[in-house]
């Protein structure tokens, strides 16, 4: 039978339904559709209920990284993440900012940016003027949609209006800025503009298209300060190992899109952990660090006259602990319960000094030993699973790769088949 992705009514069919259709589509034994049944603790209900066309659960490693002593407080990081090595090099770079009194970290108030376009407008900067000048009537027809936000002391604050040029003309973008709480606020913000924009088309008789979040998130940064002690980091030429890199990054966008990917292997993990929206995330954090026109790291390192390194990170965190999968995702509840945060904000001053610790913790490997040698170990005993290595065989097959240099399948693989001969 030829085989066909147009499925009608899928999203309808029960999830053994789908499943049974997907078997047949790929090929799939029993044995790979019990493992696509095997939910952990999001029941399948719930998933099914969560995103559309359901079979299963991804599961990924949830670790904790330790030692973090943020504002004065202790904190045990969950994180979930697929690589090897982030979670010890977190918890290892927070051991050493321990030293020095561990992390400080603030935030601005949780402001996110709701956009409305506007064209077909002969006098732009014109239709600016009137609606800055409805400004209190725009705000409270949005404030009108989310009576629990006001109350709550969020809503919508203040507009902006730009007159953008593009291929098409001249585009008036009015910014809706809403401080949404402890919400990552997406859905706060779209709900409002969505309300505001036909008061923008008559007030100025254009046309509105898009009326949606911003992820460049500018009023909702979060930043993190911490001081390396030299003596603990390895000395001066561990430091100036770690300048060079620093400025490497700063002076050349290649190094930078992985300095900055280093930075975030910390944040997102922690994202994903807790149910937060890791592309919102990504889109933000990347876009806050080319807002310049030049593509920039996140972080930056200094030394100051003890000697000792500074580490600073500023950057977009639009981030929620309210709503969404933070809530329906009863793991997400557990691990926002481990961390004990108590506010959005305080989520976002964990998340940004675990990317600060990620990168010092890159940068020191990088500058010194290189980073394989801390990923051989993770790495090797995952390709031993992969060779089919159980129980103590994982690591011993590991171990002997490791100590031979080679770290490839097929050579897990004739490790494996010795050692299983030996036995
Ligand atoms: C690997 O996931 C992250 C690093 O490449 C980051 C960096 O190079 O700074 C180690």
């Amino acid at each position: 039978m030829e085989r066909t992705s147009r499925i009608t009514g899928f999203y309808k069919l029960s999830l053994e339904e789908r499943l049974r259709i997907v078997a047949e589509f790929a090929n799939l034994t029993e044995e790979e559709c019990t493992l696509l049944r095997n939910t952990g603790s999001l029941e399948l209900s719930l998933a099914d209920r969560m995103i559309e066309n359901v079979i299963g659960v991804m599961h990924i490693p949830l670790g904790i990284a330790l030692n973090f002593l943020i504002n004065g407080k202790d904190y045990i990081v969950p994180m979930a993440i697929e690589e090897p090595s982030v979670v010890a090099a977190a918890s290892n770079a927070a051991k050493i900012a321990r030293v020095k009194g561990g992390f400080q970290a603030s935030t601005t108030p949780p402001v996110m940016i709701g956009q409305i376009q506007l064209v077909k407008i002969s006098d732009p900067h014109g239709a600016k003027y009137t609606i800055l000048a409805h400004k209190e009537e725009i705000l409270s027809k949005a404030n009108e949609q989310d009576p629990v936000l006001v109350k709550l002391g969020g809503g919508a604050r203040d507009l902006e209006v730009r007159v953008v040029e593009s291929d098409l003309g001249p585009m008036v973008i009015t910014h809706l800025l809403v401080d949404v709480r402890d919400a990552m606020g997406a859905n706060a913000v779209n709900t409002m503009v969505e309300a505001v924009a036909p008061l923008i088309e008559k007030l100025t008789g254009g046309k509105v298209y898009l009326r949606i979040v911003s992820n460049l998130a500018v009023y909702r940064l979060a930043r993190a300060k911490a001081v390396f002690d030299k003596e603990a980091l390895g000395g001066e030429d561990a430091i100036e190992g770690i300048l060079y890199a620093y400025h490497f990054a700063k002076s050349d966008p290649f190094r930078c899109a992985t300095h900055n990917k280093g930075i975030m292997n910390g944040i997102i993990a922690v994202a994903l952990a807790t149910g937060n929206d890791t592309r919102a995330l990504e889109a933000g954090a990347h876009a806050y660090a080319a807002r310049t026109g030049k593509y920039q790291p996140l972080t930056a390192w200094e030394m100051n006259s003890d000697g000792d390194l500074v580490g600073t990170i500023e950057l977009p965190l639009a981030v929620g602990i309210v709503g969404g999968a933070t809530r329906s995702n009863p793991l997400a509840r557990v691990c926002l319960k481990v961390l004990g945060v108590k506010s959005a904000c305080e989520l976002a001053e964990v998340m940004a000094s675990v990317g600060l610790a990620q990168n010092l913790a890159a940068l020191k490997a990088l500058a010194t030993e290189g980073i394989q040698k801390g990923h051989m170990k993770l790495h090797a005993r995952n390709i031993a699973i992969m060779a089919g290595a159980t129980g103590e065989l994982i690591d011993e097959v590991a171990k002997r790769m490791v100590e031979e240099r080679v770290i490839r399948v097929d050579k897990a693989k004739e490790i494996l088949q010795s050692l299983l001969a030996e036995k």
